[in-house]
C-alpha cells in the first residue's frame, strides 16, 4: 500500500516562497529597498493588522489555525525594530475602531476605515524611524464586484491624506499593496512614493513572505500579470462591464496588454510582465534558430548586480496584420531562472513551435473559415522582462497562407455587434472596428444529429464498479445495467454538506444514493477552491496565497511542488479534486473574482494552471477548472450573457482552458452562471461536446456551478432542465440535498419519456462520471488499494488535528429541539453538532438558557451555520429563571453544521428549538 506523508514545513516553506516570489515591486528609488538590517520601521495602515489573506466568497472561505499579518512578522524580524510609539497609536485606534466583517455572503466592505493621520504624528515617526511603510487593503469576491470609486478601486480620502503626508516627512516610503486586484495608481504618480510592492492576498503566510521581501533575504522577482493603466476608463472592457444582462466584448481579442500595446501605449502606467529587482540581470539572445517548425531560442541571463536573485525572461510575438488583424504582442513562452548569485549566468532554452503563432479566424476573411492559420508574413519574436521593454530577437517568415488547424464554427454570436480590430497605417497600429461574423450553423439540427448510439437496457448481470477496475467488463457494459433511475440519479450532485464525503464540503458526485452504491459506485468529493479546502464545518486547512499573487511568480516548478502539497492535503481530508484553478480572464479589472484567477493573458493562465494539475496528479488527486468560459463579472452571474466573437472565445477565453486540458491533462471541469452567446454554459452543447470534448479530447466530467440555472436557446433559464444540461455533456448538476428525492424536480425522467433526451446521453455522462471515479482516491479506498491515511508531519496544528469523518446528525422535525444540556459554555468554548431537516428554508431558532448572575451581564452567543455567523443571542443575567431567546436563521441544505461560540461564560443551555417560517423552493429561485 502507497504512503503519502505531507510535511506541514515543506508547505509552509514553499507557500512562503511564492508569497516573496509573487510580490511586485514595481518602484524602488534611492535604496529603499531591502531595508537595512538594525532599521526602525514605521508602519502605517491597519492591514499591518487586518491583513487580508484573500478574497470573499467560496474561494476565501478556508478555515485557518493562523494568518502571519506583516505586523506579526516584522515584529519576529530580528534585523529590524518596529517603531513603537506609533504602533500604540495605531493599537488603540484599532481597538475603538474594529475591523468591520460585514454581514453575511458577499456583504463585507471592500476596505476598512483608515486612521486619519496628523502631521505631527507622522513627523515624530520620521524623526524617530528609517522607513516608512504603508500598507493598503483591500478585498473583494464572489457576488459583488469592485467599484470605481474611493475604498475600492479608488483610495479613499484618508488613504490618499495618509500617503500624502508620510510621502512628505519620510525620505524613504513603501507602499505596500494587499489587495487581490489590482488598483487605480495615480496616487504614485502624484504623491511619488520611494518604493511600491504589490503583495496581493497572501493566505496564512502571506506576512511573512512579505518581510522576507522587505528585508532583502528574498530578492523579488514577481512580475505583473495584467497591465496597469492610467485610469480605469482606459481599459477598453470598462464601458461593457456591469450590465445586469448583457456585456458586450467589443474589445475582441485586444484585451490587457494586447490592447494597450496596439493602440494605447501612452495609457500604461506599469507593463504587463513588468517587475524590479534588488539585483541587476542583463540577458542576451545566444542562439535563435528554426528548424523544422519550432524556433529555439537560447537566452542567456546574468546577474550583474550585487545580490541573489532569479529574472524571468518573457517571449512576445508580433504578427503580421494579414485579413485578421493581430494584436501588436502575445505572450508565446516565458521562463525564470533558478537563483543567480551576484555573477552567476544560466542560459533558458526556449522551443518555441510556431503553430502557437496561428490566429483564428472566425470570419472566412483568409479564405478559411473556422481555422487556425498563419497569415502570411513576418512574426518578429520580441524578447524581453516585461512586454514593453522586449526587443526584436527572431524573425520567423511565412511565405504562404498555412492552415494550422481545421476546425468548425461553434459558439459563434448570434446578436450583431461590431469589434475591435487592428490595421496597420502609416503611423503603426490603428483602432478599426469590423461587424462580429454571426453564426451561421443550426445548432440544435447539428446536435439532434450527433446524438450516441442507442444501447439497451440489460438489468443487473452482477457486474459492480470494482468488476471495470480490474478488467473483467467494459464499463458501458457495466453502465448498461442501471435503470434509469439511476442514471437520472447519477447527474445530480449531492451537496453542500452531503453527509456521504468530507463533512463540511461542497459537493459528492457518483454514488449519491443507496442504490448508487449498491452498484459499487462511491461518493467523490469536491471541496473548494482554489485558495486551499474549504470545509463549512470548521476543519483547518491550508490557505494558500492567490491566484493573482502565484501567476505574479511566473514560477513553475514553484506551483508544481506547492500543489503537491495541497494534493497531499486533499488526500488527507478526502477530497477527490478540488474545486480550482481559477481560470478566468482578467478582462477588467472591476471584477470582484479576479483574486481568484490568474492573468489577462490566456499563455500565462494556462501554463499556472497546467503547473498546479501537475503538482496535484503527483499524488492521484486533480483540480476543477473553473469556471467554464467567459465568467468575468459577478454582477448577475446568474443571469449575464457574454457576447462575445468566436475568435476571442478561442484565442482568450477558452484558450487556458485549452491548454489545460491538453497538456495538464485536466479531468473536471465546472461551467458558469452566467451564458454565452445566448446560452446558459451549464447546457452550451458547443461548449461542453463538440469543443471541449471533440476538439479537445477531453474525457473527464463537467459539472454545473452550484445551483446554476439551464437553458434552451431563446427560452429562459431555469434549474430544473437536466435533460438539456445531459444533452450538452454537462454531467453534474450542483448540488441537490437528496438526490434520489428529485427536490428540484428535474426533467430528466420526463424528458426520457417525451423523447427529449435519450437513455445514450444519460449513459454517456455516466460514464464521463465513472470514468473520473474510477481514477480517484475515493475508489482506491473502496477497492482497498489504500486507505486514506496521510501521515502529517511537521510543526503545525494540520498534525495534531484529525479529522472526524463520521459527523453524526440529529434530525429535527419542524419545531422540535435538541438539548444543549451538557455543552461546554465557558469563555471561549465552542460547540459543534450537524442537524439534518426536511426543508430547507427560514427558520426560527430559540435558545433556552438561564444564568445566575445580574441582569447586566451580557452572555453573547453566536449561531454559525455551515460555518457563516447567522445569530447572536445575548442574554443577560436571569437569576437563575429559564429565558429564551429567538432569531430567523436561513438554512439553506437539509444537512447542516451549526456551532456556537460562548463569548463569555456563565450560561446553563437547556435546548434550541427549529420552526421552519418559510421554506426554500430551490425550483422556483
Ligand atoms: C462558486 C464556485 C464554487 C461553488 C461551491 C459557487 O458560488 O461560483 O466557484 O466552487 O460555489 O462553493
Amino acid at each position: 500500500m502507497k504512503k503519502y506523508t505531507l510535511d506541514w514545513n515543506t508547505y509552509t516553506e514553499l507557500a512562503r516562497t511564492a508569497v516573496a516570489e509573487g510580490a511586485v515591486l514595481l518602484k524602488n528609488d534611492k535604496e529603499t529597498l531591502p531595508i537595512a538590517p538594525g532599521a526602525t520601521v514605521a508602519v502605517f495602515g491597519r492591514s499591518q493588522f487586518n491583513y487580508y489573506k484573500s478574497g470573499t466568497g467560496s474561494g476565501g472561505m478556508v478555515n485557518v489555525s493562523y494568518v502571519t499579518s506583516p505586523l506579526d512578522a516584522l515584529k519576529e524580524c530580528a534585523d529590524l525594530q518596529v517603531n513603537e510609539s506609533l504602533l500604540k497609536v495605531y493599537e488603540e485606534w484599532v481597538e475603538k475602531n474594529p475591523f468591520d466583517k460585514g454581514e453575511g455572503w458577499a456583504g463585507e466592505p471592500w476596505s476598512q476605515v483608515e486612521m486619519a493621520v496628523t502631521d505631527s504624528l507622522v513627523e515624530e515617526a520620521a524623526s524617530a524611524s528609517d522607513v516608512a511603510l504603508i500598507l493598503i487593503g483591500r478585498t473583494a469576491g464572489e457576488d459583488r464586484d469592485n467599484t470605481a470609486d474611493p475604498g475600492s478601486y479608488l483610495l479613499t480620502d484618508i488613504e490618499e491624506e495618509l500617503i500624502k503626508k508620510v510621502t512628505k516627512a519620510f525620505a524613504k516610503t513603501v507602499v505596500i499593496l494587499n489587495v487581490g486586484n489590482i488598483i487605480d495608481m495615480k496616487w504614485a504618480t502624484d504623491y511619488s512614493p520611494s518604493a511600491i510592492l504589490y503583495s496581493w492576498q497572501g493566505g496564512m503566510e502571506g506576512g511573512s513572505g512579505l518581510v522576507d521581501v522587505l528585508t532583502g533575504k528574498i530578492t523579488p522577482s514577481g512580475k505583473l500579470p495584467d497591465t496597469i493603466a492610467r485610469s480605469i476608463d482606459a481599459y477598453p472592457s470598462t464601458k461593457n462591464f456591469g450590465d445586469a444582462d448583457k456585456g458586450i466584448y467589443q474589445e475582441d481579442i485586444y484585451v490587457g496588454y494586447r490592447y494597450f500595446e496596439t493602440f494605447a501605449k501612452g495609457q500604461v502606467l506599469y507593463p504587463f510582465g513588468f517587475g524590479l529587482s534588488y539585483t541587476d540581470f542583463a540577458h542576451e539572445v545566444v542562439k535563435a534558430a528554426e528548424d523544422g517548425g519550432v524556433i529555439t531560442l537560447e537566452v542567456a541571463v546574468r546577474n550583474a548586480g550585487k545580490r541573489s536573485g532569479k529574472e524571468v525572461v518573457q517571449v512576445y510575438v508580433e504578427k503580421p496584420q494579414g485579413a485578421l488583424g493581430n494584436p501588436a504582442r502575445a505572450l508565446v513562452a516565458f521562463e525564470k531562472t533558478m537563483l543567480l548569485e551576484a555573477g552567476e549566468r544560466e542560459t533558458l532554452v526556449f522551443k518555441i513551435p510556431v503553430t502557437e503563432f496561428a490566429s483564428y479566424d472566425d470570419s472566412g476573411a483568409t479564405g478559411h473559415k473556422s481555422s487556425y492559420v498563419l497569415e502570411v508574413g513576418t512574426y518578429r519574436l520580441h524578447v524581453g522582462t516585461d512586454v514593453r521593454s522586449a526587443s526584436p530577437a527572431f524573425d520567423y517568415t511565412v511565405d504562404a497562407l498555412r492552415v494550422i488547424e481545421t476546425l468548425s464554427e461553434n459558439m459563434a454570436p448570434v446578436e450583431p455587434f461590431a469589434r475591435m480590430k487592428a490595421t496597420l497605417g502609416e503611423e503603426g497600429y490603428e483602432l478599426a472596428y469590423e461587424d462580429v461574423p454571426l453564426r451561421t450553423i443550426d445548432v440544435k439540427e447539428r446536435c439532434a444529429n450527433e446524438l450516441p448510439a442507442d444501447r439497451a437496457y440489460t438489468g443487473d448481470r452482477g457486474f459492480r464498479l470494482a468488476d471495470v477496475h480490474h478488467g473483467k467488463v467494459e464499463l458501458d457494459v457495466f453502465l448498461d445495467q442501471l435503470t434509469d433511475e439511476d442514471l437520472a440519479c447519477i447527474v445530480r450532485g449531492q451537496g453542500m454538506n452531503s453527509p456521504r464525503v468530507t463533512p463540511g464540503t461542497a459537493g459528492a458526485f457518483g454514488g449519491v444514493s443507496d442504490d448508487l452504491e449498491a452498484w459499487g459506485i462511491p461518493a467523490a468529493c469536491c471541496a473548494d477552491g482554489p485558495s486551499g479546502i474549504r470545509m463549512d464545518i470548521g476543519t483547518k486547512a491550508f490557505s494558500l496565497p492567490n491566484g493573482t499573487l502565484l501567476a505574479s511568480t511566473f514560477n513553475l516548478s514553484l506551483m508544481e511542488d506547492l500543489f503537491e502539497m495541497t494534493g497531499l492535503e486533499l488526500r488527507k481530508n478526502r477530497v477527490d479534486t478540488l474545486l480550482g484553478p481559477g481560470m478566468n480572464i482578467h478582462r477588467n479589472p472591476l471584477n470582484g473574482r479576479n483574486f481568484e484567477y490568474f492573468s489577462e493573458d490566456p499563455h500565462l493562465t494556462g501554463r499556472m494552471a497546467i503547473a498546479q494539475l501537475r503538482g496535484m496528479h503527483r499524488v492521484g488527486v486533480t483540480g476543477t477548472l473553473k469556471h467554464f468560459s467567459a465568467n468575468n463579472q459577478e454582477f448577475h452571474r446568474h443571469d449575464i450573457d457574454s457576447v462575445v466573437s468566436e475568435r476571442a472565445l478561442r484565442e482568450i477565453y477558452l484558450k487556458g482552458f485549452e491548454m489545460a486540458v491538453k497538456e495538464g491533462e485536466a479531468r473536471s471541469i465546472m461551467t458558469t452562471y452566467g451564458a454565452v452567446n445566448g446560452v446558459w454554459t451549464a447546457g452550451l452543447y458547443d461548449q461542453n461536446t463538440r469543443i471541449l470534448r471533440g476538439e479537445w479530447g477531453f474525457d473527464g466530467i463537467v459539472m454545473t456551478d452550484w445551483w446554476a440555472k439551464i437553458n434552451r436557446e431563446g427560452e429562459a433559464a431555469n434549474k430544473y432542465d437536466t435533460a438539456s444540461m445531459v444533452r450538452s455533456q454537462n454531467d453534474l448538476y450542483m448540488v441537490i440535498s437528496q438526490p434520489d428525492a428529485n427536490p428540484f424536480e428535474d426533467n430528466t425522467i420526463a424528458s426520457l419519456a417525451e423523447g427529449e433526451l435519450t437513455r445514450a446521453e444519460l449513459l454517456r455522462s455516466a460514464a464521463n462520471i465513472c470514468r473520473f471515479i474510477l481514477q480517484a482516491p475515493v475508489m482506491e479506498r473502496t477497492l482497498g488499494l489504500h486507505d486514506g491515511a496521510v501521515e502529517v508531519i511537521g510543526q503545525g496544528e494540520a498534525s495534531e488535528e484529525d479529522l472526524d469523518f463520521d459527523v453524526a446528525y440529529q434530525h429535527v422535525d419542524d419545531g422540535g429541539s435538541i438539548s444543549l444540556r451538557d455543552v461546554d459554555t465557558s469563555t471561549g468554548s465552542t460547540h459543534v453538532f450537524a442537524i439534518s431537516i426536511d426543508q430547507p428554508g427560514m427558520y426560527e431558532v430559540t435558545v433556552t438558557a438561564r444564568s445566575h448572575a445580574g441582569e447586566l451581564a451580557q452572555m453573547p452567543v453566536t449561531l454559525f451555520a455551515n460555518n457563516t455567523p447567522s445569530a447572536t443571542f445575548t442574554f443577560n443575567g436571569s437569576g437563575g429563571e429559564l429565558v429564551t431567546q429567538s432569531a430567523q436563521v436561513f438554512f439553506l441544505n437539509q444537512h447542516n453544521y451549526l456551532s456556537l461560540f460562548f463569548a463569555l461564560g456563565g450560561l446553563e443551555v437547556e435546548d434550541m428549538t427549529f420552526k421552519l417560517s418559510d421554506s426554500f423552493h430551490m425550483k422556483n429561485v
